[in-house]
């Protein structure tokens, strides 16, 4: 019965400000509507260390060709692309260069099994237009769950795609059920929050976008990039300037496949039970 398990699962995206707890928390977290995650990897790129000591922390420098059948440019990620920038982590896909790939940048989790969550990033989005800046949980084609922000959209600094993929229909259109925009009015400095959770308990937050399908059942791993190749409706690039996202924190809060729920509570007791910390 784990189709069940699948149909009755989603994705919902709303906007919150979201406090720091870097702290011991032996019993978890717990967030604004009500559901606790065991673990959490709190990345903070403005602190005095540097932006890449918290990336080497927790997180690997993606470096693979990606071809594009779609596209007029390969994807080349590059560890170069992964650095500090205004005192917090630059993304950078590079100004094109017409060598047929374009540099790109991409971090993703050491971990891979993570397993529900709730996942929140403070970021400017490049306003350079022809790039993809992408939030996304990922593990294959069809276990994947998108944030992206296209720096093509006259509103690229406010609108985010949400896509549970496959996120088309079979004849290529989108697919209404599986794909929705989201627009964060005023939006400068951006405060992302995803939840990727079962439907227990609606979030009562204001500016709920909930998407039941296609929702990934398979640990994953949590990914940050900012790419192009030049596809005409998508990405719309290539860059003819490099474009960067800037980005200040990424706080993932979630259950993994690795700490069980009883461990979990093994080690929660003998905490002496102390309250969950709050996020
Ligand atoms: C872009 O979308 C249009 C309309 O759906 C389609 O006809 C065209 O083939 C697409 N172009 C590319 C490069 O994918
Ligand atoms: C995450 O773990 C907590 C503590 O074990 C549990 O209460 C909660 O139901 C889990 N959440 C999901 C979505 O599985």
């Amino acid at each position: 019965m784990a189709s069940l398990v699948l149909l009755n699962s989603l994705l919902a995206v709303f906007f919150a400000s979201s406090t720091v707890s870097a702290q011991s928390c032996p019993c978890g977290y717990r967030d604004s509507s009500g559901h606790t995650w065991r673990e959490a990897i709190v990345s903070t790129f403005t602190q005095d260390a540097g932006a890449l000591a918290a990336v080497d922390a927790d997180w690997i420098i993606a470096t693979d060709h990606e071809d594009q059948p779609t596209g007029t440019a390969a994807i080349q990620y590059v560890a170069a692309n992964v650095m500090e920038f205004q005192d917090a982590l630059g993304l950078k896909a590079s100004a094109y260069d017409g060598s047929g790939s374009v540099k790109s940048a991409e971090i993703f989790t050491q971990r891979s099994d993570i397993l529900y969550g709730s996942f929140r990033m403070q970021a400017q989005v490049p306003s350079v237009p022809g790039v993809v800046f992408g939030f996304f949980t990922y593990i294959t084609e069809t276990q994947e769950q998108d944030i992206e922000f296209l720096s093509s959209d006259v509103d690229y600094y406010q609108r985010l795609h949400y896509t549970n993929q496959p996120g088309q229909l079979q004849n290529s259109d989108p697919d209404p059920d599986a794909a929705k925009d989201v627009v964060i009015p005023g939006a400068d400095l951006l405060a992302v929050h995803v939840q990727w959770r079962t439907p227990t308990n609606h979030p009562s937050e204001q500016s709920t976008t909930i998407i039941t399908k296609n929702v990934p059942t398979t640990p994953s791993e949590f990914v940050l990039n900012v790419w192009s190749n030049g596809d005409a409706n998508f990405s719309k690039g290539p860059p003819t300037a490099d474009a960067i996202a800037t980005v200040h924190y990424v706080h993932l809060y979630f259950n993994s496949t690795t700490l069980s729920a009883a461990t979990f509570a093994s080690a929660c007791s003998a905490a002496g039970n102390v309250a969950p910390c709050s996020i």
